[in-house]
């Protein structure tokens, strides 16, 4: 029998010798959790389709906070619903708003907490789009001046990142444009850059109550099928001033990630989205997957791909398992 000199094994025989060949590590500093507002005070209500992930009101969005806080999470994702809707979605840019409420107290008791915002219209509107429609379409320059009156409105509030996820043409050079004119040049962008029209985000779609009434996204966000057009997305938001350039769904689409992560040199960040986590949420729940191995195994698998940090619904439970 021929034995080979290199025994890959040999590495492979403790605990500790894994340990220091460990490539890739996770760490509750990679986390964003997404926190999902509502109107009202003292609410907490789960929301169906992710099981774990609750609908808050300000006050509770801000215990959620420290709480993440306190796993050494350094950031949250802020999504609201609405008391009305309409058809521009105003109640995006009202400096009462849920999300402005939110960034004011969680920046009060949280100063150090890292506050990003998204920035759309589909939760806002009453067609549930990403911004104004005219003749049924989405016009993307109407759309664009109502995204820098959200961006300056959250800045006000005193947010820390912007994240523009309308896939609208131009909304992050809109989006910096409009922080400028105010003097908002140290509020940052994390732009959804390569946004795919994705079946994984109907459970988020319940959460924010932002499902299009008619027709679907594939007229702004990109078709799953195509991985270069997603560099040249990340490509055009970085010259229009990306601070961050993110990635999503995350599982379905690793080899994006890792292209981007090869070609450009900004953070990146990776969205592990509503459907990737109902999935393991579910599976668990039927006692046909391991929550735990399984949720800290695709977390792994996005950064190995080179995602610098993800934004996930796991971010608590992930966090508690590191220890943090
Ligand atoms: C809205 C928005 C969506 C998500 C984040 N921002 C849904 C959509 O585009 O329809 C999805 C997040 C998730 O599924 O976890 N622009
Ligand atoms: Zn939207």
């Amino acid at each position: 029998m021929q034995y080979p000199d290199y025994r890959p094994r040999r590495l492979r025989r403790s605990e500790n010798l894994r340990r220091m060949i460990q490539e890739t590590t996770l760490s509750p500093a990679d986390f964003v959790y997404p926190v999902f507002l509502v109107a009202g005070t003292g609410v907490k209500k789960e929301i169906s389709s992710m099981p774990g992930q609750y609908n808050l009101s300000v006050d509770m969005a801000v215990e959620m906070a420290e709480e993440a806080y306190g796993l050494g999470i350094p950031s949250v994702i802020l999504f609201a619903i609405p008391e009305a809707k309409d058809s521009v979605g105003a109640q995006a840019w009202n400096d009462k708003g849920i999300v402005q409420q939110a960034i004011r107290a969680i920046k009060r008791k949280i100063p150090n907490m890292v506050v990003i915002a998204d920035a759309c219209f589909c939760e806002y509107t009453d067609h549930g789009h990403c911004g104004v429609l005219t003749k049924g379409v989405l016009d993307n320059d109407a759309s664009l001046e109502n995204l820098q009156r959200v961006a300056l409105s959250y800045a006000k509030a005193g947010v820390d990142i912007v994240a523009p996820s309308g896939m609208l043409d131009g909304f992050v050079g809109a989006t910096r444009e409009g922080l400028d004119s105010e003097a908002y040049d140290q509020v940052g962008i994390m732009a959804y850059s390569a946004k795919y029209a994705s079946a994984y985000y109907d459970s988020f779609r319940d959460a924010a109550d932002c499902a299009p009434l008619s027709g679907d996204r594939r007229g702004y966000q990109m078709d799953p099928a195509n991985g270069r057009e997603a560099l040249r997305e990340v490509t055009l938001d970085i010259a229009e001033g990306a601070d961050i350039v993110m990635v999503k769904p995350a599982l379905a689409y690793l080899d994006i990630i890792h292209s981007i992560a090869s070609e450009v040199d900004l953070p990146i960040a990776a969205y592990n989205v509503s459907g990737e986590y109902a999935m393991v949420k579910a599976a668990a729940l039927n006692g046909w997957a391991d929550y735990d191995r399984v949720m800290m195994e695709n977390l792994l698998a996005m950064k190995r791909a080179g995602s610098d940090m993800m934004l996930t619904y796991h971010a608590l439970d992930a966090a508690k398992l590191l220890g943090g």
